[in-house]
C-alpha cells in the first residue's frame, strides 16, 4: 500500500476490504508533523479510491493515538506561514472522506490528536487513553475542531471546560460524554474496530456513503432541511441495485451479496 516514513498502511480483515492507517512516529508520540499528515491525505485518498475498500481504520500506537500538532515544528510559524501552507488541508482529509472512518484510539488523543479523532466517524477507545484540547496552555487555542466538533459532540458545558482548562479527560469520562462509543482493554481495540470496519464494509458502499452524508448533514442543517435530505436520499437508495439486492436477500433468507451497483 505504498511506500511511507510516518504512517503504515495495508489492507485488513478477512476479505483485505478494511483500509488501515496506522500513525508512526512513535518517538514523538504521533505529533502530527506535517509530512506524516501528508501521508496521511494520500493514503486516505487512495482507500476513498479503492473500491475494494469499504471502511476505514485510523489508529495510532497503545501510548499514543497522537499527541497533538507538532509543537516543534509550530514554534516559529507566523501568521502568514499559516496562511500560505495547507496544513489543516491535508489534516481536513480526513473528515472530507466519504467511505466510513473508525478512530481507533490508545493512549493520548490530544489537541489535533483529538481532532483528528472527532473528525472519523465512529470513536472506539482503550481503557488507558486520554482526550484532551491543551492548545490554551500553549498560549493558542484548537485549530482543527476542537471549538466546534467537541461542542457539537459533547455539549458547551464539557467542552469549554476542557477547552478552557486544558485538561485531559480519562477514557471512561469520554465515554460517558458520548465522545467514545465503546472503550475495550488497550490490547483489543484494533481487533475490534477492524471488526466493526468488516461490518460496516459488508454493506452496500453507496448506502454507506449516503447515510455518512445524511448524519454529517445534521451538523449543517436545520432539522426541516436534514430531513428532507434524509427523505430525498432515502429514495434515491432505491435507485441502486444495492437496494434489490438487499431486500430480495431478506426475503429469500439468505445473506446479501452487494456489488456496490
Ligand atoms: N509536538 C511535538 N513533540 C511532541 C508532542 C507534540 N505535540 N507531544 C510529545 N512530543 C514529544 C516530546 O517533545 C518528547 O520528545 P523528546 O523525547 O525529543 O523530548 C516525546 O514526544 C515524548 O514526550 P514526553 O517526554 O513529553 O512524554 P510524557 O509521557 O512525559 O508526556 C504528554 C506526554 C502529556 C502527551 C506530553 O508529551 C505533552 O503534553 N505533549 C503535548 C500535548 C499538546 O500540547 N498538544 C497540543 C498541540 S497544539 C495543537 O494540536 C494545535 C491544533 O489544534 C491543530
Amino acid at each position: 500500500c505504498g511506500n511511507y516514513q510516518y504512517i503504515k498502511v495495508s489492507k485488513v480483515g478477512s476479505r483485505s476490504n478494511v483500509g488501515l492507517i496506522q500513525l508512526n512516529r512513535p518517538k514523538a508520540l504521533n505529533a502530527l508533523c506535517n509530512p506524516l499528515l501528508k501521508e496521511v491525505a494520500q493514503a486516505m485518498t487512495a482507500f476513498g479510491k479503492d473500491s475494494s475498500v469499504g471502511a476505514i481504520v485510523l489508529t495510532g500506537n497503545e501510548k499514543a493515538f497522537a499527541a497533538g500538532a507538532d509543537i516543534k515544528e509550530m514554534e516559529d510559524k507566523t501568521y502568514a506561514s499559516w496562511m500560505t501552507s495547507n496544513m489543516h488541508q491535508d489534516l481536513d482529509c480526513v473528515a472530507k472522506v466519504r467511505k466510513p472512518v473508525i478512530a481507533a484510539v490508545n493512549g493520548f488523543a490530544l489537541g489535533g490528536g483529538c481532532e483528528m479523532a472527532m473528525m472519523c466517524d465512529i470513536i472506539y477507545a482503550g481503557e488507558k487513553s486520554r482526550f484532551g484540547q491543551p492548545e490554551i496552555l500553549l498560549g493558542i487555542i484548537p485549530g482543527a475542531g476542537g471549538t466546534q466538533r467537541l461542542i457539537r459532540s459533547v455539549g458547551k458545558s464539557k467542552a469549554m471546560e476542557m477547552v478552557l482548562t486544558g485538561n485531559q479527560i480519562t477514557a471512561q469520562e469520554a465515554e460517558k460524554m458520548g465522545l467514545v462509543s465503546k472503550l475495550f482493554p488497550v490490547e483489543k481495540v484494533l481487533e475490534e474496530s477492524i471488526k466493526l470496519g468488516e461490518k460496516i464494509a459488508s454493506n452496500s458502499q453507496i448506502a454507506n456513503m449516503v447515510a455518512k452524508e445524511c448524519c454529517n448533514a445534521a451538523y449543517e442543517t436545520t432539522l426541516k432541511e436534514g430531513l428532507h435530505l434524509e427523505k430525498r436520499m432515502f429514495h434515491a437508495t432505491f435507485a441502486t441495485k444495492d437496494q434489490k439486492e438487499g431486500m430480495a436477500a431478506f426475503v429469500e433468507k439468505r445473506k446479501a451479496n452487494f456489488t456496490n451497483e
